[in-house]
């Protein structure tokens, strides 16, 4: 029984947004393909993030020095807590799938939020003496993002910041296998826009039966 983590950073939800239902499509047809894996689902706009504030600074300090969980401030232990239930969560598991829009070339702020919520030394990476190495190997991610333009090829490829981005943090904690399902051009050709949405259904439903 393998754990999936359906991880979405969108404030719509499937009947708005192109990302969310090509997103609820894939993990419907996964749950079908795998009655006995556990999918979790995390909606980054209704969950606690902490963000890395002041607070998560001067708490991973005091740890760092040998002080005693509990003498870290009210504040301290709340985020250092949070940061690392959602670090072990995300380690715990060994399949991800993110749903994100594409926000001026990358995704939302809260996916990045997030990213570093799970960029955790000694769990998800470490540190040797040739460079860091990733600490999840074996693990597969997905990607699915809608898009008002074309960037998968053509021009503006070089200005997509958002995919290329989590496959950089995929490979640094380890995921190796990742890859990317994109509703693309949804602004551009806004004629077509429904059917783009539609072959995008079919494709992630197809590719969820594999995943
Ligand atoms: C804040 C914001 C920023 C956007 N930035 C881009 C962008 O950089 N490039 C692009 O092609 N489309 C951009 N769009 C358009 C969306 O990517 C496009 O409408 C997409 O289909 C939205 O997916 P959704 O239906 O899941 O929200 C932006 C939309 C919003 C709301």
């Amino acid at each position: 029984m393998a754990t999936i983590l359906h991880i979405t950073a969108h404030p719509h939800d499937h009947q708005t947004s192109y990302s969310m239902a090509v997103g609820k499509a894939f993990i419907d047809a996964y749950r079908e393909a795998n009655p006995n894996d556990e999918v979790i689902p995390i909606d980054l706009y209704k969950i606690s993030i902490p963000h890395i504030d002041a607070d998560v600074f001067s708490g991973w300090g005091k740890l760092r020095s040998g002080q005693e969980f509990t003498s870290l401030s009210k504040e301290e232990q709340a985020k250092v807590a949070r940061l690392g239930e959602l670090t072990d969560q995300f380690v715990a598991a060994d399949k991800y799938v993110f749903v994100t829009p594409m926000w001026n070339f990358s995704f939302p702020p809260i996916m990045k939020a997030y990213i570093d919520s799970i960029c955790m030394a000694g769990k998800t990476f470490k540190y040797t003496e040739s460079g860091p190495v990733g600490l999840l190997p074996g693990k597969k991610a997905l990607h699915i993002q809608s898009r008002g333009g074309v960037y998968s090829e053509g021009p503006a490829a070089a200005m997509e910041m958002g995919h290329r981005y989590i496959g950089i943090i995929m490979s640094f904690i380890g995921i190796t296998d990742f890859q990317g399902l994109f509703i693309e051009g949804t602004n551009q050709f806004a004629d077509r826009a429904q059917q783009i949405k539609e072959e995008a259904i079919a494709k992630a439903k197809d590719l969820a039966k594999s995943f």
